[in-house]
């Protein structure tokens, strides 16, 4: 991405790290271009009206939230890596799923705590919860931490409400984590947010801006948290305020909601391209997601060639090694250009595979 936001088309092509090419919004650039002095060499004052900053006031007004309920972090990581390191005692459990993001199975180690998983129930099409299979394991464990995602990554899958409902009653004795980074590819609806954490006082939900919001680099993210948890308020307050330039991207993203909006509807067409493609050929399974990536089981003989074949044309997508994921690969979306240039790179992987038989 240069500083005009327009992206290189000789360079590689990483659609391996679910980031959001079509960059931020035109606002941002310009927001970026605004900031002086004040920003850059002098702490916020927004504490002297009684919030954190300008961007939790903003979010709290947006969903219908109390302020205090708003927290900021650096990332949806720097927020995870919080909420688990103040509630997690050395030796206690915390339930995620086995299929997720990596991070999730690390992070509890880093307090010495117990990871236990859970699985996803892999469809024909698609991966889901089964939740009264995770209330079983729930009361068996007695976790103090349970980590759900909606949509969860790689698998793309999200929470029907009922079911999101039911377990965070379930779990109301534990601290519930549920990671939304990945909201707004499918669906941009937020009233379940403030109903969630002012129904559940236990729980954490996680947003950030670096996925539908294109802000990665910018490092920033929030959470919406229940009534009960001021350890983890206390703990993520910072009196000298947060990254004011990040706090000013975010906010001309808030702004620029029919930009993304857009962005997020091409990818809904942009999935069902990469659908359509793999269901054309045998022992090829594309599983469906909310999210901006999809997730893809390849046939066995196919997963180390197409690596090699994909590598020699610069482009990049995740080949996991992981045991929950054998043959399969993640791909992220791209801009449309991008996502032509690889849906063309794969046709011609496939069509060649056809042509012999069906084998690598
Ligand atoms: C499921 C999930 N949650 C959270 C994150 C962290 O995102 P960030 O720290 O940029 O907010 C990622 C990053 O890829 C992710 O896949």
């Amino acid at each position: 991405m240069t500083n005009s936001g327009t992206l290189n088309p000789d360079a590689v092509l990483h659609l391996d790290r679910n980031e959001n090419l079509y960059g931020p919004a035109p606002k941002c650039f310009e927001a970026l271009r605004s900031i002086g002095l004040e920003e850059l060499s002098v702490y916020s004052r927004d504490f002297t009206r009684g919030v954190k900053s300008r961007l939790s006031e903003r979010l709290a007004m947006e969903l219908q939230i109390p302020e205090p309920q708003i927290l900021l972090s650096e990332g949806s990581e720097d927020m995870l890596k919080q909420a688990v390191h103040c509630y997690l005692g050395p030796g206690e459990k915390m339930l995620c799923p086995s299929q997720s993001w990596w991070y999730y199975q690390k992070v509890a180690a880093e307090v010495a705590g117990e990871t236990v998983t859970y699985s996803l129930k892999e469809g024909p099409d698609a991966f889901s919860y089964d939740v009264d299979e995770l209330i079983e394991l729930y009361k068996k464990e007695s976790p103090r931490v349970v980590l759900i995602a909606s949509p969860n990554n790689p698998t793309g899958n999200s929470f029907p409400d009922d079911d999101l409902n039911k377990l965070t009653e379930a779990f109301r004795e534990s601290i519930v984590v549920l990671d939304e980074a990945y909201w707004g590819f499918a669906d941009v609806s937020n009233e379940h947010i403030a109903s969630l954490v002012s129904r559940y006082r236990n729980l954490v939900v996680l947003r950030t801006f670096s996925k539908y919001y294109a802000l990665a680099g910018a490092r920033i993210a929030f959470a919406a948290v229940g009534t009960s948890l001021s350890r983890l308020t206390k703990f993520s307050a910072r009196y000298l305020g947060y990254n004011r330039i990040s706090e000013i991207l975010a906010l001309a993203a808030l702004d620029s909601a029919e930009y993304y909006e857009t962005i997020s509807r091409q990818m809904r067409q942009d999935r069902q391209a990469y659908y359509e493609l793999f269901r054309r050929y045998k022992g090829f399974r594309c599983f469906t997601s909310d999210a901006n990536f999809i997730l893809v089981k390849v046939p066995p003989d196919a997963h180390a060639r197409l690596q090699d074949f994909l590598q020699r044309r610069q482009i990049m997508i995740k080949f996991f090694s992981e045991p929950e994921f054998v043959n399969c690969v993640r791909i992220t979306l791209g801009t449309q250009e991008q996502n032509a240039r690889l849906l063309s790179a794969l046709s011609e992987f496939l069509e060649a595979r056809e042509a012999r038989g069906g084998l690598a």
